[in-house]
């Protein structure tokens, strides 16, 4: 099958022929149908999220059972699924105690000492990435990274949910509580913030505002649910969002990972509000942040993993909130390519110039 690799980071992925093992116990092979282009991808090409080369990326896919392997009863030939990189093993103190999404053994692979899934054609191994690599055309996968879903979903549409539909809606939805008519900011407008943004208007949020670099993206905000939009690059987005709120905000979701822009998230948030931190600051770099500035004004932040999903959960209900026309996801796709051209992708995401981008295998 063919396949995006990194083979090196900083560099272009190379299309390849790639083989995959056969399902073995508890594992599912897919036909990928679509796959969506995360920012998370691009950290990990650009040295900032650990994962040894060589590797195939992809985290956010949809796609079609084509077989399952001995012990697979979650899952059968034909199903429809979305696939999510928190799997779960349903025992741990996580899982049962309701955070499946910090499942320490979610990234954990096969057993120690057993074939990879993934070889190059020469035969040597291949990392999968978070059990999903959904840069290739069929995926191997633990049955716990999958959820089925309706038939009736369109897959182009549904991988959007597979990372970052859930992680920006649910950060809305599931890390935070926000009462209907709190004001919202989100600082990043890509398809995590998009998410996030719609999360905010599904819980009835009152102001909504959108911050964003690229003022293209801000009539794309207001369709999704934003109020109001502040483009950084004209004057200091922290003295806008202000001005706007009366004094900071309620609730600010940071969905860029730049360390500025948690800076400016913190400095955003009002008295007594809540900072939430969706974007992904490279490992090599730290915040420093006033904390007089929390405690006099008992300002929270918190982190938020993959919108703290149940993802068997969350998905089908994302997906009936889709078909009733409450979240929108046509509006955020901004392209729709080969797998070839994946390398042109991830530049336009660095350029800013995309929303969504999502890899069509068939
Ligand atoms: N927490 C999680 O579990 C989780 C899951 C998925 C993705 N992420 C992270 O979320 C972040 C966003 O991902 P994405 O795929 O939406 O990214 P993206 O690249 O599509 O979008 C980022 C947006 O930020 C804007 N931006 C860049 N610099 C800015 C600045 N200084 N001020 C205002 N806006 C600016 C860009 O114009 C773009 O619209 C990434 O850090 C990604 O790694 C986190
Ligand atoms: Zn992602
Ligand atoms: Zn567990």
């Amino acid at each position: 099958m063919k396949a995006a690799v990194m083979r090196a980071p900083n560099a272009p992925l190379e299309i390849e022929d790639v083989e995959l093992d056969d399902p073995g116990p508890g594992e599912v092979l897919v036909r990928t149908v679509a796959s969506g282009i995360c920012h998370s991808d691009l950290t990990v090409i650009e040295g900032g999220l650990p994962v040894p080369p060589p590797t195939i990326l992809g985290h956010e896919p949809a796609g079609i059972v084509e077989a399952v392997g001995e012990g697979v009863t979650e899952v059968s030939e034909g199903d429809h699924v979305i696939g999510c990189l928190t799997s779960w093993c349903g025992v741990c103190k996580f899982c049962t105690g309701g955070r499946p999404y910090l499942c320490p053994t979610q990234f954990a692979g096969r057993p120690e000492g057993s074939k990879s899934r993934l070889t190059s054609s020469a035969g040597d191994p291949i990392f999968q990435f978070a059990n999903l690599s959904s840069y290739a055309e069929k995926m191997l996968c633990p049955q716990r990274s999958l959820v089925k879903i309706r038939d009736d979903m369109p897959l182009d549409r549904a991988c959007l949910i597979g990372c970052g539909v859930t992680t920006g809606i649910g950060a809305a939805l599931n890390t935070v509580d926000i009462p209907a008519g709190a004001s919202v900011v989100v600082v990043g407008l890509g398809g995590v913030g998009l998410s996030a943004l719609q999360g905010a208007r599904i819980v009835g949020a009152g102001k909504i505002i959108a911050v964003d670099t690229q003022p293209w993206k801000f009539s794309l905000a207001k369709d999704l649910g934003a109020t109001e939009c502040v483009d950084a690059t004209e004057g200091d987005p922290v003295a806008a969002v202000h001005a706007l709120t009366g004094g900071g905000a309620d609730f600010v979701f940071e969905c860029i990972g730049l360390v500025p822009t948690v800076q400016q998230a913190v400095a955003m948030t009002g008295r007594g509000g809540t900072t939430v931190l969706v974007g992904v600051v490279p490992i090599t770099e730290t915040v420093s942040i006033s904390a007089a500035d929390l405690t006099l004004q008992e300002k929270k932040i918190t982190g938020s993993y993959m919108g703290s999903n149940r993802f068997r959960f969350d998905m089908p209900k994302y997906i009936e909130f889709y078909l009733d026309g409450r979240l929108h996801l046509d509006e955020m796709i901004s392209s729709r390519i080969e797998l070839g051209e994946i390398n042109e992708a991830f530049d336009r995401m660095r350029k800013g110039e995309a929303a969504r981008q999502v890899i069509l295998y068939e």
